[in-house]
């Protein structure tokens, strides 16, 4: 196995964290893994990496669902070995969830359906994913004699389309008139609103998890999280558009935009976010019960149409673009106001908007260059069925232990045709599309 020290070299973090941080990152040596539920995700993924870095074990608890997530744990396996596990369950399988929760020291539940576009097709696997779930990672905190600190990233969809904020609009986004919101975004003070059966099931685990809390005393905290970006993101026109827009144009393939382009976020690079995860996670007796704010915040912020004009320097040449209309509940501006996170716990977003697009983009130019067409494009995946593949399928891939490469797009169409079929059949198929 990598020593410590050659792991830590590995990251691929090339700004260093805060120095608070880096005492959290001290190796608990613990027995215990820190459970990651979604851990073969972007997200988890990032999180495991840092603290496999730092020499804490790691159970990564995912059902493999979202296409190209085997690439991460892959990436995981190599590179920390034998101090990644992964188990491959459901969040909807309480019991397998209780085993898991019982070994964790703590727990991170990141596993989701992530798409508002298929919670709009299927509100009901939607809720049994998103609220469901995460009432079953509770039950497994409380049945625990000393429950583990639990951490839950929301999504600011539970703030609604907002569409009371007054806008202005210039040539390349939308702004708000008050100065105030300006300067500091959209802060926890602002009523919930669920729009969307994301929202609604994302919202609703979230109120569970601050309620948990109050009711049971069990340690938790819960991010509001804006839009999220950075390396191993699988972007999908549904979810992850930073590292969407990237892939389309580096394929030369055209980049709809929903709407007139205009539409504001801050947008966080992941290595921010994984900064944010271990100080709340440090400061979890004076924060537990609460709810944040967290994205890029108003030094981050980013419109639709200003990150194609950033692709276009990035490129030397724009990328094709097409417009549709407008998505339901779309917010026209978002930003977050990170300031009660940051007094909380000394924490701000390192990397800005410039830097990070830069650093994904030419992750995936060289992930391409490496494989043929590693980092595949989802998009027609996500918009036929459900967007994710049957867990059988990729059980059988994992398990057949094969480099899990594609080299053409039209493989990778193929492999994802199979989404949502659960036949043996298929699976076979699967395997042996992956191993060709
Ligand atoms: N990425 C963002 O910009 C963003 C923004 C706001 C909130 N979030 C939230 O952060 C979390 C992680 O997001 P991400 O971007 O890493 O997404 P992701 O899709 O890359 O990761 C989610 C992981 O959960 C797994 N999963 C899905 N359903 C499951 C189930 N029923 N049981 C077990 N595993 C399951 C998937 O296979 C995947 O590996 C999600 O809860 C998401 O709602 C993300």
């Amino acid at each position: 196995m990598t020593s410590l020290k050659a792991r830590t070299k590995q990251n691929n973090g090339r700004h260093s964290p805060t120095p608070s941080v880096k005492r959290v990152l001290q190796p608990t040596r613990s027995g215990q893994p820190v459970l990651i539920s979604g851990g073969a995700g972007f997200i988890g993924a990032n999180l495991a990496h840092r603290l496999l870095s730092a020499g804490q074990s790691v159970l990564l608890y995912d059902n493999l669902s979202r296409p190209g997530v085997e690439q991460n744990f892959q990436w995981l396996q190599k590179t920390h070995g034998d101090l990644v596990r992964l188990e491959i369950a459901d969040v909807r399988d309480a019991r397998a969830l209780r085993l898991a929760v019982r070994r964790a020291s703590s727990v991170f539940h990141f596993a989701a359906q992530v798409a508002v576009t298929t919670s709009l097709s299927d509100p009901i696997q939607d809720f049994e994913v998103n609220a469901r779930g995460t009432l079953n990672v509770l039950e497994a905190l409380r049945a625990r004699t000393t429950p583990p600190p639990l951490l839950f990233t929301s999504t600011n969809k539970v703030y609604g389309d907002l569409k009371d904020v007054d806008l202005r609009a210039n040539t390349t986004r939308y702004e708000p008139s008050d100065p105030d919101l300006r300067e500091h975004g959209i802060g926890e003070p602002r009523p919930l609103d669920f729009h969307s059966p994301y929202g609604c099931s994302k919202g609703c685990a979230c109120q569970y998890v601050l309620d948990y809390a109050r009711s049971f005393r069990l340690p938790t905290v819960a991010f509001h999280m804006s839009c999220i970006y950075g390396l191993h993101q699988h972007g999908t026109e549904d979810q992850g558009w930073v590292a969407h827009f990237l892939l389309r144009a580096l394929e030369n393939s055209p980049i709809t935009i929903y709407g007139d382009g205009r539409q504001v976020r801050d947008i966080l690079f992941v290595d921010d976010l994984v900064n944010a995860f271990l100080l709340a996670h440090r400061h979890m007796r004076t924060l537990t019960g609460q709810a944040f704010n967290i994205g890029g915040g108003p030094g981050n912020t980013i419109s639709l149409l200003e990150l194609i004009a950033l692709i276009t320097e990035l490129q030397g040449h724009g990328p094709k673009v097409q417009f549709a209309k407008w998505r339901s509940a779309d917010q026209r501006y978002y930003v977050s106001d990170i300031r009660k996170f940051s007094i909380a716990t000394g924490w701000s977003p390192q990397v800005n908007v410039r830097e990070g697009v830069s650093r994904l983009y030419e992750w995936l130019r060289d992930s391409r260059r490496e494989t043929g067409a590693t980092v595949p494009d989802l998009t027609a995946a996500a918009v036929a069925g459900n967007g994710h593949q049957s867990h059988r399928a990729s059980h059988l891939a994992a398990g057949a232990g094969r480099q899990i490469r594609l080299k053409s797009l039209s493989r990778a169409r193929r492999m994802y045709q199979m989404n949502g079929v659960n036949g043996r059949h298929a699976a076979k198929k699967l395997v042996k599309a992956l191993s060709r």
